[in-house]
């Protein structure tokens, strides 16, 4: 079986967790998109991990972990990352892979994406870790791939190209001093060695894997709000975190797909700029993200937090096909005296029940909310959907009412066991 997750609001769902409970029952893991602006957080036992770029399936001995071609590598990063592995007694050696195709974050990727940000009028809140420059340079087909990084020939003659354009372009316009030559060069064919056990045609390996009937489980970044076509654009990140992407990142071809999971919080975050339509006013959002502890694992921004959005996890389902969803952070929730799912937008007197992709409705929208009866937090954490206060279970009713797709799993704390399953 080979299963894509995705996040159905805009990140942060809380997918370290669910990919890790889901890690135990296949043999590959493979990140599609994205790179280290994604943060995905794993507790076992008292300890906690936090995932940039490496599958958060790691932790599962003897699983196979690929980064696919559609992720964009920081190679300083994927080292700090792979050394804390290490650290950790967790061997990787055999298991790890990386796509030969995949982009590199070059250190003028960082600096670009800061610097137009700080010009920017109207910023969208980057990570600032080089993610879209790098994203452009791929379209703009003077990128780096991982396996550059193994040809000094090759290697050489892009980044001379490259530096050639990039500096002019940072010393004009941003009044920066641009990059040198040497050392990137240096540093970059360091990485490529250090990284060449790893670096293979992963879309082979996979091919394989599928042909001998091994499951795959392909692990989305991000959230579908942030797609790149089909989120709040320009408030989005540079690639498609949609299901549709699991099959470009990877050279998985679609009729190889079998099923789409959606992870979705109880309510709404959001890091970064964009509109928020059911975003809580200010003293509440600051009650509910300390409950939540609702700050970036990647930047520690504090997220805006909302009520269920119901418009956007509708429109997730159908994007995505999405058939099963994983409810997170049910346990955040616990203690309101009443809990609300927005169901439609109101604008100029106009109903929308659908997602609206006009950036003025969506940014001035009020929502319209379904008030549901809150309930009390539980001493001893219920341990089955039975155990759920009657409440609970009746909001969870009411969202897989309206997602269409069946919730099979509930997560009421951040450990593995703080979870039902349905
Ligand atoms: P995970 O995988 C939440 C947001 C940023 C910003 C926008 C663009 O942990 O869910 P980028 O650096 O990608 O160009 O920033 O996207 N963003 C995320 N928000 N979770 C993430 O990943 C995110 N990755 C990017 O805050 O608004
Ligand atoms: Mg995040």
């Amino acid at each position: 079986m080979n299963i894509v997750l995705v996040g159905m609001q805009w990140g942060d769902e809380g997918k370290g967790k669910v990919i890790d409970i889901m890690s135990q029952k296949v043999d590959y893991i493979v990140r599609y998109q994205g790179g280290n602006n994604a943060g995905h957080t794993v507790v076992v036992g008292d300890k906690q991990y936090i995932f940039h770029l490496i599958p958060s399936g790691i932790l599962h001995p003897g699983k196979i972990c690929c980064i696919g071609n559609g992720v964009v590598i920081d190679p300083g990063v994927l080292l700090t990352e792979l050394g804390d592995l290490r650290k950790n007694g967790i061997d990787f050696k055999r298991r790890f892979k990386i796509s030969s195709l995949a982009h590199v974050i070059m250190p003028y990727h960082k600096n670009l994406d800061r610097l137009r940000e700080a010009k920017r009028k109207n910023k969208i809140g980057t990570t600032g870790r080089g993610i879209g420059p790098c994203y452009a340079d791929k379209i703009n087909r003077c990128g780096i791939r991982m396996i550059d990084l193994l040809n000094p020939v090759v290697l050489r003659a892009k980044l001379k190209d490259n530096l050639k354009e990039k500096n002019e372009i940072f010393k004009k316009v941003y009044q920066h001093p641009g990059f040198s030559f040497k050392e990137i060069y240096a540093q970059y064919l360091g990485y490529g060695e250090l990284f060449s056990p790893y670096i293979c045609n992963t879309a082979a390996l996979l091919s394989k894997a599928v042909a001998r009937k091994k499951d795959i489980l392909l692990e989305g970044a991000q959230g579908t709000f942030l797609d790149i076509d089909f989120g709040t654009y320009p408030f989005v990140t540079s690639s498609s975190t949609t299901s549709g992407g699991a099959c470009i990142g990877t050279g998985i071809s679609p009729d190889k797909i079998d099923k789409v999971v959606g992870v979705c919080k109880a309510y709404t975050t959001r890091v970064g700029e964009g509109p928020f339509p059911t975003e809580f006013p200010a003293p509440f959002g600051k009650v509910m993200r300390d409950k939540g502890n609702e700050f970036g694992a990647t930047t520690g921004r504090p997220r805006r937090c909302g009520w269920f959005d119901a418009l956007i996890a509708k429109e997730s389902v159908m994007l995505n096909g999405i058939t099963e969803v994983a409810i997170m952070k049910m346990d955040v929730l616990d203690g309101l005296k009443e809990v609300k799912i927005c169901t439609a937008y109101k604008y100029k007197g106009k109903i929308f029940k659908e997602f609206p992709s006009d950036l003025e409705v969506l940014t001035k929208a009020i929502p319209v909310y379904k008030t549901m009866r809150g309930w009390p937090h539980q001493d001893s954490k219920p341990r089955s959907f039975k155990q759920l206060h009657h409440c609970a279970r009746t909001y969870l009713a009411a969202l897989q009412d309206i997602l269409g797709a069946k919730i099979t799993m509930v997560s009421i704390g951040s450990a593995r066991k703080e979870s039902v399953f349905i």
